[in-house]
């Protein structure tokens, strides 16, 4: 199996420990995948889909309280609080880890611990990393074969070297014959990252980001920290490959919050005849220059765990072709025939169903058949668009980057930076309304700095500056990807969208490409460089000249107010913030003052 010392001392501390009936390791086969499945329908946590409407394909419901990520039972546990940061939770180490240890010490008890090798990348690429999860939920398994590649192969390429160790259980110990139940879970919770070992405790829930391990934990939080003390990014980004009329491609990576539109945009279909976009990733980026001076991207991630609600074969068709066969779909509602549905997935809503909650639904039931953070997990391979790049070692070079966010109101559909440390500016002045991908009230407007502020692993005030610095390090600064804030969120007085969106974005994508090859298409305006009148393209859309001008209107008032909450934000960072985060903001605040 494997000769690492590291890794064979870890597993016997782990279980001696949590005290396991039994130790499995994962060999990634598709003999184990369907074993492990079969487990989980005979414990009733997994039924198997109608294999003539989706093959090899899986239903789940969790837990009614474990169905998003748990942002106030996350904490980064540095030495010092302040390497944590205002915008994180912060426990002492040795202090997390005597409670941890008191909650972790028999926990497996009448459960087998699984060991899951897996790589966060393409086997063997200089930018992926390994890591290794031990844990109690074979739900956990299954799911980790298709968001990452797991098994013998990454054991072979890990060899004597190091690794990422990520401890995930349930918390729900099976000792003195206490029977097993269907989602076991915790009411305590805890997701705990130590920076100083590098290592992950993850205790209590067994849903998406909490539990598999590689995603938001190692890929996002701890990924963070080896960046910035390497001299890279990890980010959660999408990727996607856009290919013009001409025939010309360009690779594009966008920041947006959970549930703000990554996975649509990665798997755009374009509503503009000739333009075309691939999808490298959906998620999270890992970013690093190459010897050309150009920065490159590669998906850390082998699946999309990606919001099912408002996906359909009009909003996401690719995504829909991605999922007809083995995959697993989590909280979604189940039909009569033993198929899935969601709320959007069609226009005629199903006569009836079992909802999430494993109740009859129809129509006329008030609650959604779905939960809003119902998620399906599918192998990338399967998407019918994925770039021929996208398993490439290298990575793919990043020509733009977008930031974007929930906003109804004040930002525009699309602006570009005047240069990088503005566009660091614009990525640092994210702020977007929640959303169910994590539990708390939904629609609250909060300032989500990169869509990282779940996820940075560090101090947000030296994340920033850590951005600053990549472009003043940049081999060559004039290869850096340009920056752009996209808004597709944007209300009229009615509360309805603006923007129709989805495949619509490539309107935007395409404006966004024509800047890329220098053409002069833009305007300048306070907050940044906004297309000129005409130059994008709104041929064949509903959208009233009115609306369209909604789209881009910067109230001056709004405009003064949004500085002074910012300085406000800032101050929350002390002596962390890069001062150039406050000259781009004194720039902004004399644009507006000169202009009327
Ligand atoms: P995470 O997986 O949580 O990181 O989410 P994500 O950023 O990948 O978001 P996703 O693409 O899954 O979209 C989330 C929700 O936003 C879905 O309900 C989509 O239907 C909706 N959405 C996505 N793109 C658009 C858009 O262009 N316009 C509008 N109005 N809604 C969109
Ligand atoms: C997100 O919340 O941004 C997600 C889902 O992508 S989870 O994997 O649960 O973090
Ligand atoms: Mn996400």
């Amino acid at each position: 199996m494997t000769s690492n010392k590291k890794l064979l001392n870890w597993v016997n501390e782990v279980a001696a420990l949590c005290q396991p009936d039994s130790i499995y390791w994962c060999d990634g086969s598709e003999a184990e995948f369907t074993k492990m499945a079969e487990l989980l329908v005979e414990k009733g946590t997994f039924r198997k889909l109608n294999a003539s409407k989706r093959s090899n394909s899986y239903y789940a419901v969790s837990d009614p309280d474990d169905v998003a990520r748990v942002e106030d039972r996350t904490f980064i546990c540095s030495e010092n609080p302040e390497d944590a940061g205002p915008t994180n939770n912060w426990k002492d180490p040795k202090e997390m880890k005597e409670l941890l240890n008191g909650l972790f010490k028999g926990c497996m008890k009448g459960r087998t611990m699984y060991v899951i090798p897996f790589s966060m990348g393409p086997l063997g690429s200089k930018i992926a990393h390994i890591g290794v999860e031990l844990t109690d939920s074979p739900y956990v398994v299954c799911n980790m074969r298709i968001m990452t590649r797991i098994g013998k192969k990454v054991l072979d390429v890990l060899g004597d070297g190091n690794f990422v160790p990520c401890l995930h259980s349930v918390g729900f110990p099976l000792a003195d014959g206490k029977a097993d139940v269907t989602w076991p879970c915790s009411k305590t919770k805890y997701i705990v990252h130590f920076p100083a070992e590098r290592s992950i405790w993850s205790y209590g829930s067994g849903y998406g980001g909490n539990a598999l391990l590689g995603k938001k934990c190692f890929a996002l939080r701890i990924a963070s920290i080896m960046a910035k003390e390497e001299g890279w990014l990890a980010e959660h980004m999408l990727i996607v490959g856009v290919t013009n009329p001409k025939g010309e491609k360009k690779y594009i990576a966008a920041a947006f919050p959970s549930a703000c539109g990554k996975t649509n945009l990665a798997m755009l279909t374009s509503a503009l005849p000739g333009w075309k976009v691939e999808t490298v990733g959906d998620d999270i980026a890992w970013m690093k220059f190459g010897e050309d001076g150009r920065l490159y991207a590669i998906n850390p991630e082998n699946g999309f765990f990606g919001v099912a609600p408002g996906t359909s074969m009009k909003t996401n068709p690719n995504a829909m072709l991605s999922m007809t066969k083995n995959s697993i779909f989590t909280n979604v509602a189940l039909t009569d025939d033993g198929d899935v549905w969601w709320e959007g997935m069609t226009d005629e809503k199903p006569k009836n169903l079992t909802s999430w909650k494993k109740q009859a639904w129809t129509p006329e039931s008030t609650e959604n058949s779905a939960h809003p953070n119902s998620r399906f997990t599918t192998p990338a391979e399967q998407c019918p668009v994925i770039d021929p790049a996208w398993q490439d070692p290298r990575g793919v070079p990043i020509s733009a980057i977008l930031f974007g966010g929930r906003r109804s109101n004040f930002v525009p559909l699309v602006y570009e930076s005047y240069n990088w440390q503005h566009g660091v500016f614009i990525g640092a002045v994210v702020s977007s309304e929640t959303t169910a991908a994590a539990k708390g009230e939904v629609g609250k407007l909060r300032h989500d700095p990169f869509a990282m502020l779940p996820f940075c692993g560090y101090n947000m005030g030296d994340y920033f500056k850590h951005w600053v610095n990549i472009g003043k390090n940049a081999p060559n600064p004039e290869m850096l990807p340009k920056i752009f804030s996209v808004n597709w969120f944007r209300k009229d007085e009615e509360g309805k969208f603006i923007w129709p969106g989805y495949g619509e974005n490539i309107r935007v994508l395409s404006w966004i490409f024509d800047r890329l090859n220098n053409e002069n298409n833009f305007m300048t305006t306070p907050i940044g460089l906004e297309p000129i009148p005409n130059s994008l393209n709104i041929d064949g859309l509903n959208i009233s000249k009115e609306n369209f001008e909604k789209l881009f209107y910067i109230d001056k008032e709004e405009g003064l107010k949004e500085i002074s909450e910012t300085l406000e934000y800032f101050s929350l960072f002390g002596k962390n913030i890069p001062s150039e985060l406050y000259q781009e903001l004194e720039a902004i605040q004399t644009r507006f003052e000169t202009t009327d």
